[in-house]
């Protein structure tokens, strides 16, 4: 049975004004959403969110602060205690890390070949290793024992068997095996 032809023009004009309503939603929206793209993009170009340090991945096993001998952990002159590492398709360097529980230390590490990255255990220390840029955070470890240190970002075919150690040593223990200026690791010699 056909509706009165009054019906039909008022469901019309009501979803008419539905549709523009809606239309009108959504164009703000669509508007929001680019306006902030573009904020964001002007932004993070003018400022990017953190501090860039970059390095020559042909070149950082040659000279300067990742050459093989230096890396590892040592003891600065100041007491800071540093971890120097570098990761490459499939190993880190070095592949055994002793570190003081409750004393502050700082990561340092890059990468030579792709992306890689490394958490230690179940601790706050993880990070991103990109070539061509110097990753670095600071951490202290409260539980003293050993930590597997997986590779955990996908780098390859060998990306599972990528992993390192990490050894927390009591800090009275680790400053006696310090000596100044040089570099310790777990490494079995
Ligand atoms: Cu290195 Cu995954």
């Amino acid at each position: 049975m056909a509706s009165t032809p009054g019906t039909a023009d008022s469901s019309h004009a009501l979803a008419a004004a539905a549709e523009r309503r809606w239309a009108i939603i959504v164009g703000i929206i669509i508007a929001a959403l680019v306006a902030m793209m573009v904020f964001t993009g002007l932004q993070w170009a003018a400022m990017p969110p953190s501090r860039v340090e970059t390095i020559d991945p042909r070149t950082l096993h040659i000279s300067g602060e990742f050459v093989e001998s230096n890396l590892g952990t040592s003891v600065g002159a100041d007491g800071k205690v540093i971890v120097r590492l570098v990761a490459q398709q499939y190993s880190f360097q070095p592949q055994c890390i002793v570190v003081p529980a409750e004393t502050p230390v700082t990561f340092r590490g890059t990468a030579t070949d792709v992306v890689h990255g490394f958490v230690v255990g179940r601790t706050n220390a993880n990070v991103m290793l990109i070539p061509g840029f110097v990753a670095t955070f600071t951490t202290t470890f409260h539980k003293t024992g050993e930590e597997l240190m997986p590779c955990h970002e996908y780098c390859g075919t060998g990306h599972e068997a990528m992993w390192a150690r990490v050894q927390v040593i009591p800090a009275n223990e680790f400053l006696g095996k310090a000596r100044q200026g040089e570099r310790m690791s777990c490494v079995s010699r």
